[in-house]
């Protein structure tokens, strides 16, 4: 399980912030830093994660300008249509080109009651559409001291990967509460540490073929400063960015963090 062929992962998780008209000006920045970079795409895949209201217009910029970016949803409903008011469908989000949608993020668990079960719905939901489930696993600080790193993400992830296809294309991503948005990042060593064992956990559910081939990613105040030291890991293969994907320069300088010192 080793160090196979696995693109890097950089995703940006806008989280409630720009409108679509600031979505705009946003992603041709980002475009345009990481082109005139020379940034290649092969190399290391971009994905941005903006609110709902502002899909359909990066849709049609990134279609219009032919920017090599992925787009993803932040949610989506269990259910594929019907009468639940505000809730949005995986078809609509597949109609709008996203090939990915974040799932039993922290604040959707802490904020909306997200249980295990309901994040086991939503990837089930995801997959029914030709959606790549970003599915986000993390302690609270509390749990860390109470049952050691690994064990509230080893289960979380166990509960969503039930009844997943071996074949299915999934990403995890690792991010421990206590780093999120505090500037109190873990150290590589305790992302990788979790990270393995979030692979053992593919194994165990998908087999050895799809643990091999799933990204596994680490989120929790990524920046510039940080991001090679995470992706020299041998089980971390990309980032889930919030704060710091905001910004244009560094999230392009994220995204472009093989160009840094000792990488
Ligand atoms: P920050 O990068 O702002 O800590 O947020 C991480 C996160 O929650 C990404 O989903």
């Amino acid at each position: 399980m080793g160090s196979v062929t696995r693109k890097p992962l950089i995703a940006g998780n806008w989280k409630m912030n720009l409108d679509h008209l600031q979505a705009v000006a946003f992603v041709q920045k980002l475009h345009w830093t990481l082109k005139d970079a020379g940034h290649e795409h092969d190399t290391v895949e971009v994905a941005v994660f903006p609110p709902f209201t502002d899909i359909r217009t990066v849709q049609t910029l990134i279609d219009a300008d032919k920017i090599p970016f992925a787009l993803g949803g932040q949610d989506l409903s269990t259910k594929d249509s019907g009468a639940y008011t505000g809730e949005i469908s995986g078809a609509f989000l597949k109609k709008l080109d996203a090939g990915y949608v974040i799932i039993g993020h922290s604040e959707r668990r802490e904020y909306h009651h997200e249980s295990d079960a309901d994040v086991a719905a939503k990837v089930q939901a995801a997959l029914r559409h030709d959606l790549v489930p970003v599915i986000c696993v993390g302690e609270t600080l509390e749990q860390r001291e109470e049952s050691g790193p690994t064990a509230v993400s080893v289960e979380q992830l166990k509960v969503a990967l039930e009844g997943v296809p071996a074949d299915a294309d999934v990403v995890v991503a690792y991010e421990p509460v206590w780093a999120i948005g505090t500037g109190q990042v873990a150290s590589p060593e305790q992302a990788q540490e979790v990270c393995s064992a979030l692979r053992a956990v593919v194994a165990a559910s998908l087999g050895d073929e799809a643990a091999a081939r799933t990204r596994i990613l680490y989120g929790g105040s990524v920046k510039s400063g940080n991001i090679a030291s995470f992706m020299r890991e041998p089980d971390v293969d990309g980032a889930l960015v919030g704060g710091a994907s905001l910004i244009a320069e560094e999230f392009a300088a994220i995204v472009r963090y093989q160009k840094h010192v000792g990488v």
